[in-house]
């Protein structure tokens, strides 16, 4: 019988998606590269099974895994550790999920499509809050406005509380190349190379430009779609800080040696599995994925914004979500997919719904 395989279970973001499907009544295999770690975990949760594996060992991680199965990954950051799961979910044929927010690494998982689908696996990357509401407002803004030809997508956070995972992977995006999808065509762009603003609960707000999923997804249900911009709420300033930062990382980025000192410094100095905020913390946060749709002239035809809780929460009760509905047949396809094109746009829309973001 196929399983849940859940890897990455004892860090933050993992622990947070274990609570919820065990709350769910699933029944996952909760694994890690520490076994009195994950035995404590699943003590912790009433009970469940549990397995050890490390991605310096990529044999242990594909051992975990058989054809059917659905594994979800929160083993980050994504960039440095997230090959072997994406590997091994595509070689056992097991569907495969995973919270990175790491563009180039999303990108790299879309360079399996064709041997997803050989293998019968699908792969859903990106499926936490970066970037499912995003990809879901969109849809839902492309749906109401056929004539629309341009999306811009904006994911606003109050009181951000970050996990030291989530610094980590951010610490090793920093020489990372961005990218975007303009006139119809995936082109590198660099992190923070636009700003915009967004009318997000009667407030200005600006965002810096990010490589998102969005850009590789959503052609893939609107085809008329030519252009798309994912951006990142800050502080006006700080925008525009990003956008000088990014110029001198990615003039570092070109000097190997260079670029080999400035991540080996930011490795000793941005550390994981260093927990995240706690529930008290979370309660306080509120978030908004705006997306507005324009036509050929530049006109905004159509706006959607959803609004839920913390990011954290969000990604945990997501995977699970999402997990769980593949595990019992509700995947539409095989192969790198889209949210919306995994479960459709009114299944998707249910299950963002149940994680706390609505309309
Ligand atoms: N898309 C989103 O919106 C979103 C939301 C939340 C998190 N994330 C991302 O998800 C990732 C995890 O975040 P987090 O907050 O859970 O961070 P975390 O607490 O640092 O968790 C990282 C996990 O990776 C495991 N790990 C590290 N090296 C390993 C190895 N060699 N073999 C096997 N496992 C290894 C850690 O194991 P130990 O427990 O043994 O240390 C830990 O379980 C980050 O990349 C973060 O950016 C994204």
């Amino acid at each position: 019988m196929s399983k849940i395989v859940l890897f990455g279970a004892t860090g933050y973001t993992g622990r947070l998606i274990a609570e919820t499907l065990i709350g769910r009544g699933a029944a996952p295999v909760l694994a890690a590269r520490d076994a009195t770690a994950v035995g404590k975990l699943a003590a912790d949760l009433g009970g469940a099974e549990t397995a050890v594996a490390d991605v310096t060992d990529p044999a242990s991680v594909r051992a975990l895994l058989g054809r059917g199965d659905v594994l979800v990954t929160t083993v980050g950051p994504f960039l440095k550790y997230g090959g072997p799961a994406l590997t091994a979910a595509v070689t056992a044929g097991a569907h495969y999920f995973d919270s990175t927010g790491e563009g180039p690494f999303i990108r790299r998982v879309f360079d399996h499509d064709d041997e997803a689908r050989r293998a019968g696996a699908a792969l859903l990357t990106a499926f936490g809050f970066d970037y499912v509401p995003g990809n879901l407002a969109a849809a839902l803004a492309l749906d109401e406005a056929p004539e629309a030809v341009r999306v811009d997508i904006g994911y606003f956070i109050t009181d951000p509380g970050t996990s030291g995972g989530t610094r980590a992977s951010m610490a090793g995006m920093l020489f990372a190349g961005g990218f975007a999808l303009r006139d119809g065509r995936i082109v590198e762009e660099r992190t923070g190379a636009r700003v915009r603003g967004f009318d997000i609960a009667g407030r200005r707000l600006t965002g810096a430009s990010v490589p998102g999923s969005e850009h590789l997804t959503l052609t893939r249900s609107y085809p008329r779609l030519r252009d798309a911009g994912v951006y990142l709420g800050m502080p006006g300033m700080a925008a525009q800080g990003l956008q000088v930062t990014s110029v001198l990382t990615g003039a570092v980025a070109r000097v190997d040696p260079l670029r080999r000192l400035a991540e080996g410094a930011l490795n000793r100095l941005v550390r994981g599995s260093t927990g995240g905020p706690d529930s008290a913390a979370r309660a306080r946060t509120r978030t908004w994925a705006v997306a507005e749709a324009s036509d050929a002239a530049g006109r905004v035809v159509a706006s959607v914004t959803l609004t839920g809780g913390d990011p954290y929460d969000f990604t945990g009760a997501i995977l699970a979500w999402g997990a769980q509905t593949a595990l019992d047949g509700g995947l539409q396809g095989v192969g790198a997919l889209g949210p919306v094109e995994a479960f459709g746009l009114g299944t998707l829309a249910d299950g963002v719904a149940a994680a706390g973001t609505t309309r």
